[in-house]
């Protein structure tokens, strides 16, 4: 892994006019570097996600597993380097191209980001406005056939007997679910999820997680995940990429990761403690041999 003092020296120039590998690949980061007020929240983050590959981001809060996230669907600008989605280079992109590309995209929220007082069938129709033009008040304002997808991704997420419900009476469970209709709404062939199932208890993680799982085999969608629970990722990605101070620190597929590879994500240099462990609320257990007194001592966060 490159140093802090070597970081950024390799990048290519944003003015690069081709992907960096050959086809084949959906997302492509190539030594992505972002700045924030002095402080490199992605430091030369460089790897390839296959189509159709599920990948989940591992790390401790602040690694930057949302920025990293942020730059596939061109939220964020990167400092350095270029980040390719289907080949198409995403740095700068404005108006119409990136309205394009994020169309492409589907993009599922910590909290969800729906609207409470809509019904959940007009909140999954806004996932077609790219579609239709004009905005819409009331799902019967929007065309039948749009409608009647629409019910079908809800049936696909369980949900068809909500459809008229108002979203704020749904369970965290359900609001997930609809955010995922939502986003197939877009008919993307990326779906980016950022800690989407933090906000849920652990029976309601299970059920949206395999959903998501199920959904991207059936549809051969490319996932980019941020999540918080290591058991849960250990048990559902194709690959996992860890980010430690915005560095890519572990990238291995997911059946060949053991828990002295993921530990290390959580571990913060502390003056006084260099080596303390710190893990956020996760749902990690140790399997033998114990953890060690140390060890213990820091899982204090
Ligand atoms: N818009 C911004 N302006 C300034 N700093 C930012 C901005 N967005 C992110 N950062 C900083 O970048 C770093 C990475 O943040 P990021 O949100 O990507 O971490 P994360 O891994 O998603 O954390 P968490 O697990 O808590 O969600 C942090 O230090 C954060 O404060
Ligand atoms: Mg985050």
């Amino acid at each position: 892994m490159p140093s802090v003092t070597s970081l950024h020296s390799g990048a290519t120039p944003a003015t690069a006019t081709r992907p960096p590998v050959a086809d084949g690949a959906a997302v492509q980061f190539a030594g992505v570097g972002k700045n924030f007020s002095g402080n490199w929240a992605l430091k030369q983050v460089s790897f390839d996600v296959p189509q159709g590959q599920v990948v989940v981001l591992l790390g401790s809060s602040g690694s930057g597993k949302s920025t990293l996230l942020r730059h596939v669907d061109g939220f964020e600008n990167p400092t350095t380097g270029q980040i390719w989605v289907h080949g198409q280079l995403v740095n700068g992109l404005k108006n119409t191209p990136l309205r394009k590309l994020r169309s492409q995209i589907g993009f599922i929220f910590q909290r969800f980001e729906l609207v409470g007082p809509l019904s959940a069938l007009e909140n999954v129709l806004t996932g077609a406005s790219a579609r239709i033009r004009g905005p819409r008040l009331g799902a019967w304002t929007y065309p039948k056939a749009l409608r009647n997808e629409a019910m079908e991704q809800l049936e696909r997420v369980g949900l068809a007997q909500f459809a008229a419900q108002r979203t704020d009476t749904l369970s965290g469970g359900q609001l997930q679910r609809v955010a995922i209709a939502r986003a197939l709404m877009q008919h993307p062939s990326i779906l980016l999820a950022d800690e989407p199932v933090s906000s849920l208890d652990p029976e309601s993680s299970h059920e949206v997680m395999t959903l998501i799982r199920e959904i991207a085999a059936r549809d051969g969608l490319t996932v980019l995940c941020s999540l918080h629970q290591v058991e849960l990722a250990l048990s559902w990605g194709d690959r996992i990429v860890g980010l430690r101070q915005g560095e890519v620190v572990l990238d291995t597929p997911t059946e060949l990761v053991t828990k002295d590879q993921v530990l290390p994500l959580y571990q913060r240099p502390a003056p006084d403690a260099p080596d303390a462990l710190t893990l956020p609320n996760t749902e990690f257990t140790f399997a033998s041999p114990p953890p060690t007194p140390e060890l213990v001592l820091g899982l204090s966060l």
